[in-house]
C-alpha cells in the first residue's frame, strides 16, 4: 500500500501492550500497523523513540469569559499550539454560557472563534449556568445532538452557581439524553463564610486562597454531587480533585457501585498550598480552585489516579497573566477573592507525568496512556476516532524522546502566559514529534500546520451515560416518569 506518512522502528505503547513496529497513515487514519512496512510519502524514523497516542486534554479553558468576567489569555491558536507542543492533539475546552445568554447562540460564537485558529482538534463542553425551561427542553437536548455530549455545572462561583433542585434537574436532563454531567464541587458558603471573615481579619494574600478553599468545602460538596447522582441513578464526573478526603469519598462511591467518575490534573500532583506563600501577590501564580493542597493529598491523588478511583488526568489550563487583565486587576492592592483562578498546564501536563510519573515509577507506561487519553475518549465520546494506537483510528501520534532533559522555562512554553508554575523544574521526557489526522504538526521544535486547520468533532454518547443506572431507590424512575437512556432495560 502507499502510504501518506510511515513512522517507523518505534516503541509503540497502546493502553495495553507494548510492542516496536511500523505505523502506515493514509487519508489522516492508521491503516496498518506491521513490522517491515515500506516507507510512505513521508517517513520519520523513531528508532529509540516511543510512540505514543496523541493526549486528548478534556479540561481546559480557552478563549473564555470566566465565571468571574476575566478572558483567558489563550485564543484557540496559541492554547492549540500549546497544546500540540505538549503531546496533545485533541482538546475539549468550554463553550460557556453565562446567564441571560442563550445556548445556541453560546455555541455559535465558540465554535467561530475555534473553527477560525485551532490547529489540532476539538470538542466542546458547555458550561450551563442558566438551565431555564427553554435550556432544559429544547437548547439542551439540540446541544447535545449536536455533539456536545457533556456539560460542566458549578456548585459554587456567583455567577455561575447552581443550587441542589437544578443539579437534579440538569442530571435528570443528562440521563434523558444520553449526556455526561461534570461538576464543580465545592461548597459555596463554606467558601464564601471563610473569606468574608479572612478579609476581615486583613488576610488578603494569595496563600489565603487555600485557606478560603479548605479540603472540606470540596469534599462536602462532592459527597453531595454524589448523593444527588445516586439518588436518580445519573453518572456524574467529578473534576479537578485535590483533596485526599474527596479521592476518598470517590472512591467509596465506586465500592457501592454508583457510577460516579472523575478526574485530577497536574497541579494537585506537583504543587502544594505552600507554593502559594509567597511575597506580596505574587502567589496569584498559583491559585486554582480547589487550591492545591500538602503532601499527603499529593500522595492521595497519586493513589486514586493509580487504582482507577481518578480515572483521567487533565489539564485544567486557565490561563490568566500576571497583570490587571487576570490574576492582578487591582495590582498590587489585588486580594485573594478577586484575582482570576486558574493556573496553565496545556503544554507541560504530559510532559510532567511523563517524567514524574513514568520515568518516577509511579505508573506505567499504560497507566500513563489511559490517564493522558484513552479513558478521555471513552468518558467523552471519541473513542471511535481517538485515544488510542489502532487501525482505523485518527493518526494522532507523538513521538516521544525518553532521554531528553528539559528545564522547564515561561520561554520554553507556547501559551500567552508569560509564566509558568514549574518554572525551573528538570525533567525527563519530550514529545518531539506530534502528528494529528496525519499531518505532522510539531517536529524541532516548529509549528507545521496552519490556524483553523485543526477540526470540531461532534462527540458520541460518553459511554457512562450509554449504560443503565440503578438509582439508590429503584422504583423513583417510574413514580417520577424518568425515562430515558439511563434508565433504559430496568
Ligand atoms: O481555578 C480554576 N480551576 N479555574 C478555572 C475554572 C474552573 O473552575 O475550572
Ligand atoms: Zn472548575
Ligand atoms: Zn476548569
Ligand atoms: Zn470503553
Amino acid at each position: 500500500m502507499d502510504f501518506d506518512l510511515t513512522i517507523r522502528n518505534g516503541r509503540i505503547s497502546t493502553d495495553r501492550d507494548t510492542f516496536v513496529a511500523d505505523i502506515g497513515v493514509k487519508d489522516g487514519v492508521i491503516v496498518r500497523i506491521a513490522p517491515g512496512l515500506s516507507p510512505g510519502r513521508e517517513d520519520i524514523d523513531a528508532a529509540g523513540r516511543w510512540v505514543l497516542p496523541g493526549g486528548i486534554d478534556s479540561h481546559c479553558h480557552i478563549e473564555q469569559l470566566s465565571g468571574m468576567g476575566m478572558m483567558c489569555a489563550d485564543d484557540f491558536y496559541s492554547g492549540t499550539v500549546s497544546a500540540a507542543f505538549g503531546g496533545t492533539t485533541t482538546i475539549i475546552p468550554f463553550a460557556a454560557q453565562h446567564r441571560g445568554k442563550r445556548i445556541p447562540d453560546v455555541i455559535a460564537d465558540y465554535a467561530q472563534r475555534a473553527r477560525e485558529k485551532a490547529v489540532i482538534d476539538y470538542g466542546f463542553h458547555l458550561i450551563l449556568a442558566d438551565p431555564d425551561e427553554q435550556a432544559l427542553q429544547h437548547d439542551l437536548p439540540q446541544a447535545i445532538r449536536d455533539g456536545i455530549t457533556s456539560l460542566k455545572v458549578y456548585m459554587t462561583y456567583n455567577a455561575l452557581k447552581l443550587d441542589d433542585y437544578q443539579l437534579l434537574d440538569v442530571m435528570a436532563l443528562a440521563g434523558r439524553e444520553g449526556a455526561l454531567v461534570m461538576i464543580h464541587a465545592e461548597n459555596h458558603d463554606m467558601i464564601r463564610w471563610l473569606a468574608s471573615r479572612l478579609l476581615d481579619q486583613g488576610h488578603t494574600a494569595p496563600k489565603f486562597h487555600a485557606v478560603a478553599h479548605d479540603p472540606l468545602a470540596e469534599a462536602e460538596s462532592s459527597n453531595r454531587a454524589i448523593a444527588l447522582s445516586r439518588l436518580i441513578g445519573v453518572p456524574v464526573l467529578i473534576v479537578h480533585v485535590a483533596g485526599a478526603e474527596t479521592v476518598q469519598t470517590i472512591r467509596n462511591a465506586k465500592l457501592l457501585g454508583a457510577q460516579i467518575h472523575a478526574e485530577s490534573c497536574p497541579q494537585y500532583l506537583f504543587l502544594t498550598a505552600e507554593d502559594i506563600d509567597l511575597p506580596g501577590v505574587e502567589g496569584a501564580k498559583y491559585c486554582c480552585s480547589p487550591p492545591p493542597r500538602d503532601a499527603n493529598a499529593q500522595e492521595a491523588v497519586w493513589a486514586g489516579l493509580k487504582d482507577g478511583t481518578l480515572g483521567m488526568y487533565s489539564s485544567d489550563h486557565a490561563p490568566y497573566r500576571f497583570d490587571e487583565s487576570g490574576k492582578l486587576p487591582r495590582g498590587e492592592d489585588t486580594t485573594f477573592k478577586e484575582m482570576a483562578n486558574g493556573v496553565p498546564g496545556i503544554e507541560l501536563r504530559l510532559p510532567l507525568l511523563f517524567s514524574e510519573g513514568v520515568l518516577g515509577g509511579r505508573i506505567d507506561i499504560h497507566e500513563f496512556v489511559r490517564l493522558s487519553a484513552t479513558n478521555h475518549a471513552h468518558m467523552y465520546g471519541l473513542s471511535h476516532c481517538k485515544g488510542n494506537i489502532a487501525e482505523g483510528l485518527d493518526a494522532d501520534l507523538v513521538i516521544w524522546n525518553p532521554e531528553r532533559e528539559t528545564t522547564i522555562t515561561a520561554e520554553l512554553l507556547h501559551d500567552n502566559v508569560g509564566y509558568t508554575p514549574y518554572e525551573g523544574r528538570q525533567i525527563k521526557g519530550w514529545p518531539e514529534v506530534v502528528t494529528s489526522r496525519g499531518r505532522v504538526v510539531v517536529s524541532e521544535g516548529e509549528l507545521k500546520v496552519q490556524r483553523g486547520s485543526g477540526r470540531y468533532i461532534a462527540r458520541q454518547c460518553p459511554e457512562p451515560a450509554s449504560i443503565a443506572q440503578r438509582p439508590s431507590r429503584s422504583h423513583l424512575p417510574g413514580l417520577l416518569g424518568l425515562k430515558g437512556k439511563a434508565w433504559e432495560q430496568q
